[in-house]
């Protein structure tokens, strides 16, 4: 039997949006070890545990896929996919939606559109934000935009993007964050939706990467000090 402390999280009121939104792993949380599941054989030594497997991830994200209709799903949506790391969330995430529109005879349109954006260098958050690539997203005005990304921390690139995105004047915007990370210094925008609360370790899988490797695991795992530096840049 599983003693309370091997309980991955409770859901308990987020931090991020006050309200039931965010399943909190706590800080002692060590993960699943690598036995238990299956993942690429060459990440084996560069991967400590398993912290949020793939499985969980998708039943979490389903349930945020309710949540985001039940408040915005009465209008026609563009999902802003925030690439790399957001792909895997955002493509899982529209598929719930899309699920539930079927199922609820709802007919909207879900248009996605992507923008690029970097930060990180190892696994440090660098001072800039940059946005890759000339985006037009003028597609975005007059529109309910969900903004859908994979990882935010202080909420420095998020205050950043909302900005940028604010220029094109969309009627609304929301932003579904499928990880929010436990720092001391938050300085920015927190996302309305959260899949999971998470301290302040850097993560890596679906689609989250260290210096671009690791987006081909599917569980979210936490990244070994061999890791670290085998991928060092
Ligand atoms: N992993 C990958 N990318 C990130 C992280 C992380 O923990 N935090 C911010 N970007
Ligand atoms: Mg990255």
């Amino acid at each position: 039997m599983l003693s309370r402390k091997n309980i991955m999280a409770e859901c308990v009121p987020s931090r991020a949006t006050g309200m039931e939104g965010g399943i909190v792993i706590k800080d002692d949380w060590p993960g699943y070890s690598l036995e238990l599941f299956t993942y690429p054989e060459h990440y084996r030594e560069d991967i400590e545990s398993v912290y949020i497997p793939h499985g969980v991830i998708m039943d979490r994200t389903e349930r945020l896929a309710r949540h985001i209709m039940d408040d915005i799903g009465d209008h026609d949506m563009v999902v802003l996919c925030v690439l790399k790391g957001g792909y895997k969330f955002c493509s899982d995430l529209v598929e719930f939606i899309k699920v539930q529109c079927r199922n609820s005879n709802k007919h909207l349109e879900t248009r996605v559109e992507f923008i690029r954006l970097k930060s990180y260098l190892n696994d440090q958050s660098t001072e800039d934000l940059h946005i890759i690539g000339s985006q037009d997203l003028s597609v975005l005005r007059g529109k309910n935009v969900l903004i859908v990304e994979a990882i935010v921390d202080t909420g420095k690139t998020m205050k950043a993007l909302l900005k940028h995105v604010e220029a094109f004047e969309p009627k609304m915007v929301k932003v579904a964050g499928l990880l929010v990370k436990r720092v001391p210094n938050v300085v920015g925008s927190l996302p309305d939706y959260v899949g999971f609360e998470i301290p302040n370790r850097f993560v890596v899988g679906y689609a989250l990467d260290y210096n671009e490797y690791f987006r081909d695991l599917n569980h979210i795992c936490v990244i070994s000090e061999i890791g670290k530096v085998k991928y060092k840049i």
